[in-house]
């Protein structure tokens, strides 16, 4: 090898290990920012975390990233532990949005960040910002859904109609459950619209830990109470606030009889794989898609302006109340689907291929 050569070959060696060397002391010096997520159970939550991963980490961060399992002291456990791994931001999707106030007073006295994530945690002056969806709207998107397909404004004969949504500690309830029922209470001032189990409260529509399982049991003994099937007691419709619901509620009106000629307006939220079948087999009627990759991406943004000191995007600084005052908030848009529309939202978006929502 001529000398030149040896020299050019030494000198892009000596380089090759400084860039490795400036590479891993970037890494070592990297911002930790924890992500607690509330059960990996549930698609969306498993979608969410995994995408909150990759924008942080294509930011530069180092990320530590947990599920709960759906268990309120585990969630509390996890998030005291990235507080001891130093992490500087904390972003949060709670269990129950009022369990995490004591947890969150460590957070507070070491200067870290919680940016509450889809749901709002309650009495934390940790909370700097809520990155959410307009979860009032879902609750409406789903009831004109009902008040359309059952024709309710032109209704000549009773129209009967039972009322799902989820626990009362998820503060998202108060928003899905006030915007359908803002719709739908003039139907029921008018007698158009019947509830005949009479379960017309929130906390009588609610279903803990949104569980397929308890939704499903509630359904059950609705139809045992009032005789609801395909030739017995006319059930027309049922407002579910999401698809983990709304799939506890198939299965028990499929058990009973029903079939996608006879089945009841349902609807649901999230458009899990799941339900988005049920939706092309006929036994859902609607969902709603919120987009993890946009809610991600706006809680990145929230993360970054945090650390940099800079102020992120916020649409809404009037809503939502966490009992310490008013959290600043970016409400990213849900979108109507059903099984019209399913291909362009979900497959033409690239959110699920085509063979992930296939029924064969
Ligand atoms: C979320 C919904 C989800 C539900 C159950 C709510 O707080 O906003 O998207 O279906 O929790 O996990």
């Amino acid at each position: 090898m001529k000398l030149n050569t040896v020299i050019a070959v030494l000198i892009s060696m000596v380089m090759v290990c400084a860039s490795c060397t400036g590479r891993k002391k970037e890494a070592e010096t990297a911002l930790r920012v924890g992500v607690s997520m509330p059960t990996k159970d549930l698609q969306r939550w498993s979608r969410d975390g995994a995408d909150m991963k990759m924008l942080l980490e294509q930011s530069g961060y180092k990320v530590d990233l947990q599920y709960a399992n759906n268990d309120i002291a585990a969630q509390a456990a996890q998030i005291e532990n990235m507080l001891t791994k130093n992490c500087k931001v904390l972003v949060i999707a709670a269990i129950d949005g009022s369990a995490l106030t004591e947890v969150l007073k460590t957070a507070k006295e070491k200067g870290v960040a919680v940016i509450a994530y889809d749901r709002l945690i309650m009495n934390s002056d940790a909370v700097r910002y809520y990155a959410t969806f307009d979860n009032y709207k879902v609750g409406q998107f789903q009831a004109s859904y009902l008040a359309k397909a059952l024709n309710l404004d032109a209704a000549q004969e009773p129209v009967y109609l039972e009322l799902f949504t989820g626990p009362t500690d998820d503060n998202n309830v108060n928003f899905f459950f006030s915007g359908a029922m803002d719709i739908l209470q003039p139907y029921f001032e008018k007698g158009v619209l019947t509830v005949r189990s009479e379960q017309t409260g929130k906390a009588q529509a609610a279903t803990p830990a949104w569980s397929t399982e308890e939704a499903q049991k509630r359904m059950e003994n609705l139809i045992s109470a009032y005789g609801y099937g395909p030739k017995g007691t006319v059930l027309h419709g049922i407002l579910s606030s999401n698809d983990s619901v709304a799939q506890g509620i198939t299965n028990a009106l499929v058990a009973a009889g029903y079939t996608k000629d006879t089945f009841p307006v349902l609807t649901g939220q999230d458009c899990d794989i799941t339900s988005v079948k049920n939706m092309i087999k006929g036994l859902q009627s609607m969902s709603v898609f919120k987009d993890t990759r946009t809610l991600a991406k706006k809680a990145v943004e929230m993360v970054d302006a945090v650390l940099k000191g800079t102020e992120p995007e916020i649409n809404d600084t009037k809503t939502y109340d966490n009992g310490t005052g008013i959290i600043p908030a970016f409400l990213c848009e849900p979108v109507f689907a059903t099984a019209e529309n399913y291909k362009e939202v979900l497959i033409e978006s690239g959110y699920y291929t085509e063979a992930q929502l296939n029924n064969e």
